[in-house]
């Protein structure tokens, strides 16, 4: 079939929305109407050479949308049930899957590589084939995906706002529930407040935190902050070490979370100050892949026993979380109407992307045309 969908070339071009040829599914392969995708850092970082995805590839792989058709095989899903695409699919027979670990699933080798499970293209454009971020490909009218990939949810969710769970909102809330621990009382600093931060900060709300103290460059993000469960806010890691300083009365936050859009070296050691003995920095942004020199103080790791924890999806089980942060959604629990700051067509593409990068939005959501 025919649709449109958003191909990036190359690194350092725009985003080009034109005609793409998807394949049917083949076997443990499902066809899904992409209703809504939300538009992640993470889906710039090829766009502006940081990370080395295959190209050219359909973007985006936060979405949600309804199954049209299965392939040979799909035991889980039929048509017409609503789902969530998870940017990490989850196999649920490999090590990782089986221990609770669903978010380092073997299958993830996948997300970068463009190609499906079988190692062929499902999209072609220009005469070639076309990648999908994430096994995915959300920026577009319709997918083949992985039956891994699809995680069914209730009916009565606007996917508009369920696709967020796909990746930002469940990544930054594991950050902080499950990477961070965190727990009633504590004090927890998130550094970047955009759709993962965004999460965190929901995260360490909703697990008791105390203090929330939430960083972010721009200035106009203090009020979604707020909403979100921050309890103060500071435009820079400096001026929040003093202001946790003050706080903790010397002490220290127990954990803080990196959500900036693009790690920088320097971040690392400076974050570390915010932490209190024994206290945890969780490292869930992504730095250049070329960049492998953080200039950390090392001392602190053997004498106030500091951690250093990455957080890859939030150490989500898609499977299990996905209906759970759903369902905190619909008890009003997790805001998800308040996280989309701006909604637009697929042809806004390029808008969307600039208006994050412009520190606009919490989170950007592309509406899908049938
Ligand atoms: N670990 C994972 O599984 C995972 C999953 C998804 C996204 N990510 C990564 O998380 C990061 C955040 O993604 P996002 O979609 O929320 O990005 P975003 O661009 O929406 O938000 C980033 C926020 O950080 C702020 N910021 C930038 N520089 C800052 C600084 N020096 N100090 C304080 N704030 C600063 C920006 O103003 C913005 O509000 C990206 O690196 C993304 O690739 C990781
Ligand atoms: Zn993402
Ligand atoms: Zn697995």
């Amino acid at each position: 079939m025919k649709m449109n969908a958003a191909i990036l070339w190359d690194a350092h071009q725009d985003w080009s929305v034109e005609e793409v040829e998807l394949d049917g599914p083949k076997e443990g392969e499902v066809l899904v109407s992409f209703e809504a995708t939300g538009l992640c850092h993470s889906d710039h970082h090829p766009r502006a050479g940081d990370a080395p995805a295959a190209l050219p590839v359909v973007g985006g792989h936060e979405g949600a949308g309804i199954v049209q058709e299965v392939g040979p095989g799909v035991t889980t899903l039929k048509p017409g049930d609503h789902v969530v695409a998870s940017f990490l699919p989850a196999c649920g027979r490999c090590r990782w899957c089986s221990t609770g670990q669903q978010n380092l699933c073997d299958m993830g080798e996948f997300i970068m590589k463009g190609v499906m499970l079988d190692g062929t293209y499902r999209r072609h454009a220009q005469g070639r084939g076309v990648g999908a971020m994430s096994l995915l490909g959300t920026f577009a009218q319709y997918g083949t995906v992985a039956e891994a990939s699809l995680v069914k949810i209730d009916e009565d969710l606007p996917l508009s706002r369920a696709c967020l769970i796909g990746c930002g909102v469940t990544t930054g809330w594991g950050s902080a529930v499950n990477t961070a621990k965190v727990s009633p009382g504590d004090t927890v600093v998130v550094i970047g407040c955009g759709g993962i931060g965004s999460g965190a900060i929901q995260g360490a709300r909703i697990a008791g935190a105390e203090k929330i103290i939430v960083v972010d460059i721009v200035e106009d993000k203090r009020e979604k902050a707020f909403l979100f469960g921050a309890t103060h806010f500071s435009t820079s890691i400096a001026e929040a070490t003093e202001l946790v300083r003050e706080l903790t009365r010397g002490v220290m936050a127990d954990s803080a979370i990196l959500t900036v859009g693009l790690v920088e070296g320097p971040m690392i050691g400076e974050a570390l100050e915010l932490v209190r003995k024994g206290g945890a920095l969780v490292l869930t942004a992504l730095a250049p892949f070329s960049d492998i020199t953080p200039t950390l103080p090392m001392s602190m790791f053997t004498l106030f026993q500091k951690r250093l924890l990455g957080s890859l999806y939030g150490e989500a089980n898609p499977r299990a979380d996905i209906p759970r942060l759903l369902s905190l959604y619909r008890e009003g629990k997790l805001l998800l109407d308040e996280t989309v700051t701006t909604e637009y067509k697929l042809a806004d593409v390029n808008r969307g992307f600039d208006d994050m990068l412009a520190g606009k939005n919490i989170r950007g959501v592309i509406l899908h045309d049938h």
